[in-house]
């Protein structure tokens, strides 16, 4: 504008401004204003020198460099510059009147043209504008930071919830294995936590059923333990099993009895296996399960997911323990039971050789009856005195062999009894030859005829004992070496004496132990003589007697024929 202006006369120029709302200076050469148009005296009132109102301008917004921003008065700009100047001011007439002026200068023929504007209400406006969009900003700014800082909040307060409730139920978990506990402390404080009106476990059962098992009744404050099986397990079951992949909780409302309460259901899954639910119904005032809240229970459902099968594992494995200490009793029993059979089978070997032992010498005496009788008969019919003397011949002898009879059966009863040793079987000092000797002759069936017995009995000192056991040892292994040689052969005992040990040497010359057996033939059941004939148990049993004398039994091939048995106890 001021570029057109500057090319028409004052005149039109006054003209131009002399009605408008904005304010014209003219000043003369001399820079005394001339002219002032209506607006202009309205602000500035009638002023005779430019310099009255000089000091009421001040730069607001100015186009010079900024080390002069300071210093400069507009209006001395103004009258200093010939050419064109533009600049945006503050005028202050006092403490209350700002004014925002826009000003512009020229010159026309010598004259200054001083043009202002008021553009207080636009800047005023815009300033407003910009503190009211600033303002703003700060205020959403804040919000943004409050909403934040009370975020932040909100999820310590949960954490720190969270972290209590699940240390409640990890340090319940790692107290023990009682599962029941475990998940009735976790129902009870989630419902204290989140301060719902009820809350419950349900086991699954193997049906699909739902067994109700553990419910916190806010109402009444207490725990109360049911068994029942849930009413409307299909819908609950549906929901659940619906999120069995995915492990996610539910929220429901039932319709049915019209309770608005949100029912939350969350699985409780292990190896993609629902294992049971935790249900919480809110209380009546709240309407929503709030995201924390539900990943605050699935927390603790994957750590019960653990316990549970934990505990599962345990009870498995107390089962199995039961089973084995069973399984181990039975295993007794049959022992005992086996023991008691080879047992009997010593004892009929025993008692049929005792039986023909003692048969032999009750015969002879039986038919030694017969020629008393008949004697007697004779002696009766009054023989002659040569008859009589033939017949007291014939009763002497029978008598001898009798009583020979009558003491063999008394040996073989008095090794019996020693071999038994019923009257004895406690621990004491005994002589083992006497043991070796009662035994051989209980089972002299075997021997007789056939086998050659060599006995080497050193000077043996009497040893401490089980007498009757030792014996049962020297049984078994004699019978097994009879039984060895199939027709004819040796057995030969050795004793020898050892500063603080004994040594027995039992040597047949039968048939030997194969080299693939020789490690086997202690061990409870191993025989090879077929099922009825051997039980297997009769060296295990030795083996056992001998370590309970502690001593030591073993077995090897002779370098000829046959097999030895040594056997070493301690004396003491
Ligand atoms: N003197 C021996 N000579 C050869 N083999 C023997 C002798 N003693 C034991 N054995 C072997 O050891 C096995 C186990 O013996 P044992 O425990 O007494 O049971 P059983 O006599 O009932 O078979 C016998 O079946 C036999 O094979
Ligand atoms: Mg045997």
């Amino acid at each position: 504008m001021p570029e057109t202006l500057k090319n028409l006369p004052i005149e039109s120029i006054i003209n131009l401004y002399k009605t408008s709302e904005e304010l014209l200076l003219v000043l003369d050469a001399e820079k005394n204003p001339i002219f002032l148009n209506k607006s202009a005296k309205n602000l500035f009132g009638d002023i005779k020198k430019i310099t009255e109102i000089e000091h009421f301008f001040s730069f607001n917004v100015c186009i010079l460099d900024r080390e002069k921003f300071f210093d400069y008065n507009p209006i001395q700009e103004i009258l200093n510059f010939n050419t064109l100047f533009s600049a945006e001011t503050l005028f202050q007439l006092d403490s209350n009147l700002y004014r925002n002026l826009n000003i512009r200068s020229f010159s026309v023929q010598n004259k200054k043209i001083i043009i202002l504007s008021d553009v207080t209400e636009k800047i005023q406006n815009i300033s407003l504008k910009s503190l009211l969009a600033e303002t703003e900003k700060a205020i959403e700014k804040l919000e943004k930071e409050n909403k934040e800082f009370s975020e932040l909040k909100e999820k310590a307060q949960t954490l720190a919830i969270r972290t209590g409730l699940i240390n409640k139920v990890s340090n319940k978990i790692r107290d023990g294995f009682d599962i029941e506990e475990i998940i009735q402390t976790a129902v009870e404080e989630i419902s204290k936590t989140l301060g719902v009106s009820q809350g419950f476990y349900a086991e699954i059962l193997n049906n699909k059923e739902l067994s109700v098992k553990h419910v916190w009744a806010a109402e009444k404050k207490e725990y109360i333990k049911v068994n029942k099986i849930y009413p409307d397990k299909d819908a609950l079951l549906k929901n659940s099993l619906e999120n069995k992949v995915s492990g996610t909780s539910t929220v429901i409302i039932d319709n049915n009895t019209g309770d608005s309460r949100p029912k939350l259901i969350t699985p409780i899954i292990y190896n993609n296996e629902v294992l049971g639910i935790l249900s919480f119904l809110h209380a009546a005032s709240k309407k929503h399960w709030h995201t924390e809240e539900i990943s605050l229970i699935e927390g603790i459902a994957s750590q019960l997911a653990s316990a549970i099968n934990q505990a599962k594992l345990f009870n498995e494995l107390e089962e199995q323990k039961s089973d084995l200490e069973k399984a181990l009793l039975e295993l007794k029993q049959a022992q005992t039971q086996l023991i008691q059979s080879e047992k009997m089978a010593s004892l009929g070997q025993l008692v049929a050789g005792v039986a023909h032992e003692i048969n032999t010498p009750i015969g002879s005496i039986k038919s030694n009856n017969d020629i008393f009788i008949k004697c007697i008969q004779k002696i009766q019919t009054s023989p002659t005195e040569e008859e009589m003397k033939n017949y007291s011949e014939i009763l002497d002898d029978t008598l001898k062999v009798n009583s020979e009879a009558i003491k063999r059966i008394n040996s073989i009863v008095k090794a019996l009894k020693n071999f038994a040793r019923l009257d004895e079987a406690e621990y004491k000092e005994t002589d083992i030859h006497e043991g070796i000797k009662s035994t051989l002759m209980l089972i002299n069936h075997e021997i007789k005829g056939r086998i050659q017995v060599i006995e080497e009995f050193d000077n043996l000192p009497f040893i401490n004992c089980y007498p009757n056991q030792l014996n049962q040892v020297f049984m078994n292994i004699l019978i097994n070496a009879c039984q060895s040689i199939k027709k004819d052969g040796a057995i030969k005992i050795k004793t020898e004496k050892f500063a603080d040990k004994i040594k027995i040497l039992i040597s047949d010359t039968g048939k030997g132990i194969p080299e693939k057996h020789l490690e086997h033939i202690f061990d409870p059941g191993f025989t090879t003589k077929g099922v009825g004939i051997g039980t297997g148990l009769g060296l295990s049993i030795c083996y056992q007697i001998i370590q309970k004398h502690k001593g030591t039994i073993k077995a090897e091939n002779n370098p000829d024929q046959g097999s030895t048995f040594i056997i070493e106890l301690p004396v003491k």
